[in-house]
């Protein structure tokens, strides 16, 4: 069989999942192509018509479109109905499901570095309260944690957050100076605002001077790969997690329910690194 699969979005040109899932095809051995389909908003009920025709087995969605694909599809996973996003949809026999792999990729590509960083005495700070957070929250609560406080610039929307009752876990709502103040109490701190991104390589939410060294700093930013909140960490000894590994297991976990296979990507997260480089 040939494997269909792609991905919709605006602006998707420089997208790495082709090159991602083409890694994935290979190691699979499997026969298949992952195209993009590209469009704006208003072309997006046109691009959906010709996936529907092509009989495309699965694809990504990405930004404008996680929430409005929700209106185009026949089932909707309950985690990714909590999260009001989609990023991967399935074709199961002509019916299309949508789920939400952020979270647990996420949580995925850190466990592979560190495997015992996850438990019921973990306390995780996470910076920011968007999309991106909410779906870490769900997937981090899923793992057992003591602690998700929350730090976001505006508290309505940290609050907001905490309202959904994602799961059973403490929980506060943080500035970003209170978070500065009580970071020591922190095993991972999970940066999930765009803050640092290219080509503000410059910028850095929060300030790290009270981290433990034996803490985890987490940027989900993967452009640049060295943000300067992992430069900083690095400095004072802390450790640190990359965001292009999300990027690598949420992939994963969208290839898993495509085509069945769970495939072992570790290597690969260096090869990914090269290529963002
Ligand atoms: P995503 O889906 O990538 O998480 P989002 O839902 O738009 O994107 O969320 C963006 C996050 O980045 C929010 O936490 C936002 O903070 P606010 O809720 O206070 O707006 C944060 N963010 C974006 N730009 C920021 C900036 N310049 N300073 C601080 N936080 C910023």
């Amino acid at each position: 069989m040939m494997y269909k699969l792609g991905l919709i979005g605006h602006p998707i040109g420089h997208s790495l999942s082709p090159w991602i899932h083409q890694q994935f095809l290979d190691l699979a051995e499997l026969d298949g192509e992952y195209k993009l389909y590209e469009g704006d908003r208003y072309a997006l009920p046109g691009v959906l018509k010709h996936l529907k025709e092509i009989g495309i087995d699965g694809f990504n969605v990405t930004v404008p479109y996680k929430q409005v694909i929700v209106d185009y599809l026949d089932e909707i996973d309950s985690d990714a109905e909590i999260l009001s996003a989609v990023n991967t949809v399935v074709n199961i026999d002509g019916k299309w499901k949508g789920y939400s792999t952020d979270g647990e990729g996420y949580v995925r590509s850190l466990i592979e570095p560190y495997p015992n960083l996850l438990n019921r005495e973990t306390s995780v700070l996470v910076l920011g309260a968007g999309g991106a957070a909410r779906g870490i929250y769900r997937a981090l609560i899923g793992q057992g944690v003591d602690t998700i406080d929350i730090a976001n610039r505006s508290q309505d929307k940290a609050k907001d957050l905490l309202s959904l009752r994602l799961g059973e876990v403490k929980s506060r709502v943080l500035s970003y100076q209170q978070a500065e103040e009580h970071l020591a109490e922190y095993d991972l701190i999970v940066q999930t605002t765009s803050v640092g991104m290219k080509p503000n390589v410059e910028d850095q939410v929060i300030q790290l001077d009270n981290i433990r060294n034996d803490a985890v700093v987490s940027d989900i930013v993967y452009q640049p790969i060295m943000t300067q909140l992992l430069r900083d960490a690095s400095k004072r000894g802390a450790n640190i997690h990359h965001g292009h590994a999300m990027l690598l297991y949420q992939g994963q976990l969208a290839f898993e329910k495509w085509t069945g296979k769970n495939l072992a990507v570790a290597h690969l997260v260096d090869k990914l690194e090269n290529k963002l480089r």
